[in-house]
């Protein structure tokens, strides 16, 4: 065990304890629900007519994260039971889009990684074509979301994309069809070229030309403005390059991974650890995204081992950082919510009808914090 690890094992330890003393409880109590947020401290449920909402494989995740981490069979249960679910949403393919990673791959690929469920892998693979054929050759991007509001929206790429890369580098693996990976790849090098700017900051939107390659406009999407930088789109950047990098090898990518990394630690520090919505926005109001801090942690750990020793010493204490801070500010213990880390948002609020979404829980927030301190107990299942 690393130095930074042996000094944080009793925090380490005495946190996932908190959470499997949590978890095992909710575990049971939402077994029947796919959860978003919490009204009134109890868990809603995306399982009926949102059942193609975006982040409906996280529940699922952190139960077979916990059942890897505990061996609790309460945990598998629950993951099984999200995963059937689930299937709903594969009954109208126009509601499904580009996050079919994250409600599949957390879900049904982590099920048949750890238990060689047949019905899963076939899942996975569903979902893996679904992704793919969202690739506009052309354009050299992986289309983001639907259309809406009259508009087709279809030259959208968007940076949290690239969380949804690893079912692809999985497909390819599993069915040996390297195409598969060569268009993850393309995504993530079209992400470095007009996402991740020089100085480690992102553009959460880019608008492409549909039939050549080229940018027609950055939009400023969930953050305060087209040349600001929302941390939450930050936090995919940074985790997201890192697990390109894990599957696909290619320096540029670990690189990317680094410097994003370094522009969230720079900026997180200046409001002791707790991200704000946007590391650009004005210093006040201040309006924390607890989710960001979290996702960012995980990429931290992953590229601690992957760069040189001392580097990866400070890569695991900033990601320690965030988690202490997180455990100490936004972190709920008690029987009385169903969540676990408090103060997700959204995005960053312009309208009176944004604020809904400032200061909730969320349930991503939850996943990251369990991956990372999972990550910290020394388990070495990677679920992206
Ligand atoms: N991927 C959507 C979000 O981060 O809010």
């Amino acid at each position: 065990m690393n130095t930074v690890m042996e000094q944080n094992k009793e925090w380490i330890d005495t946190t996932w304890e908190k959470i499997d003393k949590k978890l095992s409880r909710t575990a049971v109590k939402s077994r029947n629900k796919i959860p978003y947020t919490t009204i009134d401290g109890a868990h809603d449920d995306r399982s009926g007519k949102d059942i193609a909402w975006w982040t409906n494989g996280f529940w699922g995740g952190m139960m077979w994260l916990m059942y890897k981490g505990t061996g609790n069979e309460e945990y598998r249960k629950t993951a099984e039971h999200s995963e059937e679910l689930l299937d709903g949403a594969f009954a109208h393919y126009e509601d499904l889009h580009h996050d079919v990673g994250f409600m599949w791959h957390l879900v049904s690929g982590a099920n048949y990684r750890i238990t060689g469920n047949e019905a899963s892998c076939n899942r996975n693979l569903f979902a893996a074509s679904t992704l793919f054929s969202r690739y506009n050759i052309d354009g050299d991007y992986i289309r983001a979301w639907n259309a809406w509001d009259g508009d087709t929206h279809a030259g959208y790429s968007i940076i949290d994309c690239l969380m949804n890369l690893p079912l692809l580098y999985w497909a390819s693996e599993k069915i040996g069809d390297d195409r598969f990976k060569k268009i993850a790849m393309r995504h993530m090098d079209m992400s470095l070229r007009d996402h991740i700017r020089p100085d480690g900051s992102v553009n959460h939107i880019v608008d492409h030309e549909l039939d050549k390659v080229g940018v027609k406009k950055i939009l400023a999407g969930q953050g305060y403005s087209e040349t600001s930088c929302w941390s939450r789109g930050l936090a995919w950047a940074v985790y997201g390059s890192v697990i390109s990098y894990i599957h696909a090898g290619k320096e540029e990518y670990l690189e990317a991974a680094g410097k994003t990394a370094d522009y969230f630690i720079e900026h997180c520090k200046k409001t002791d650890y707790l991200p704000v919505i946007d590391f650009c926005a004005p210093e006040t109001p201040v309006y924390y995204d607890s989710t960001a801090g979290v996702c960012a942690a995980c990429g931290m750990l992953e590229i601690a081992k992957y760069v040189p020793e001392e580097d990866g010493r400070r890569y695991t204490q900033e990601a320690i950082n965030i988690l202490k801070a997180c455990d100490e500010h936004f972190c709920n213990y008690e029987e009385n919510e169903d969540a676990l880390v408090l103060l997700g948002s959204e995005r960053y609020p312009h309208e009176e009808a944004d604020f809904k979404g400032v200061h909730i829980p969320m349930i991503y927030g939850d996943f990251f914090f369990v991956e990372a301190l999972f990550k910290l107990k020394g388990n070495d299942f990677l679920i992206w």
